[in-house]
């Protein structure tokens, strides 16, 4: 039987994208609800980092198999890195990216591209059976556009655009998106975190 990894997530867009980059490993991966458990986890770390630490060592008090959670963002240098770590709470909860996304396009009125750098960035915390862990930081590096674009993905991609493309992560067709991502390049840097663990997990 595999070991097994729970992804410390309800997102299904994010077990989908971390089921295709660990397909090769012997993990059996499974969501939070998969696994059976339900918790309300308060994330008031002050860095990507520390949430997502904070949430797998809530979820691996739980149980004594590998755990894995992520927390991301959005970070505009203009703004001081805003929203960074409140990117999902950014103008509050319930308010609609559209509103979210216009609203920061405005703030940057007038500035120049080379000015309107920012990056999505991905922090990994993975938290062993045997008590250890490891924290990974992935990002992608882009700039805000003028104008939102695109019809795929969620969040702030219609808004943040990539030189190599030309275009926002919004316009960029989920696969292509998953093989730049932040989030895919820090669950690709867990790899051999993991590769190392296969064996002495418990099973
Ligand atoms: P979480 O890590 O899933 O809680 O995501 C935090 C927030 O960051 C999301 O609600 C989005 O606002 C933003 N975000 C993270 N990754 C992305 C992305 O790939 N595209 C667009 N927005 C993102």
């Amino acid at each position: 039987m595999a070991n097994k990894i729970i992804f410390a997530t309800g997102n299904q867009n994010k077990m989908r994208e971390i089921r295709e980059i660990y397909q090769d490993l012997d993990y059996e991966i499974l969501s939070m609800k998969e696994a059976g458990i339900e918790l309300d986890i308060v994330e008031d770390g002050t860095t990507f980092e520390e949430n997502a630490l904070i949430k797998a060592k809530a979820v691996a008090q739980c149980c004594d198999a590998v755990v894995l959670a992520d927390d991301s963002g959005l970070e505009i240098d203009y703004l001081n890195k805003e929203p960074g770590v409140y990117s999902a709470r950014y103008m509050g909860e319930d308010t609609s990216y559209e509103i979210k996304n216009a609203n920061l396009i405005q703030r940057l009125e007038g500035v120049p591209k080379e000015q309107r750098t920012a990056r999505f960035v991905c922090a990994v915390a993975a938290v062993f059976p045997d008590g250890t862990n490891k924290v990974v930081r992935g990002t992608i590096e882009g700039y805000i556009g003028y104008e939102p674009q695109g019809e795929h993905g969620f969040g702030y991609d219609p808004i943040f655009y990539v030189d190599a493309y030309g275009c926002s992560t919004a316009s960029l067709e989920p696969e292509e998106k998953n093989r730049i991502s932040h989030r895919g390049n820090a669950l690709r840097m867990m790899k051999d975190e993991l590769k190392k663990h296969e064996n002495i997990s418990c099973k």
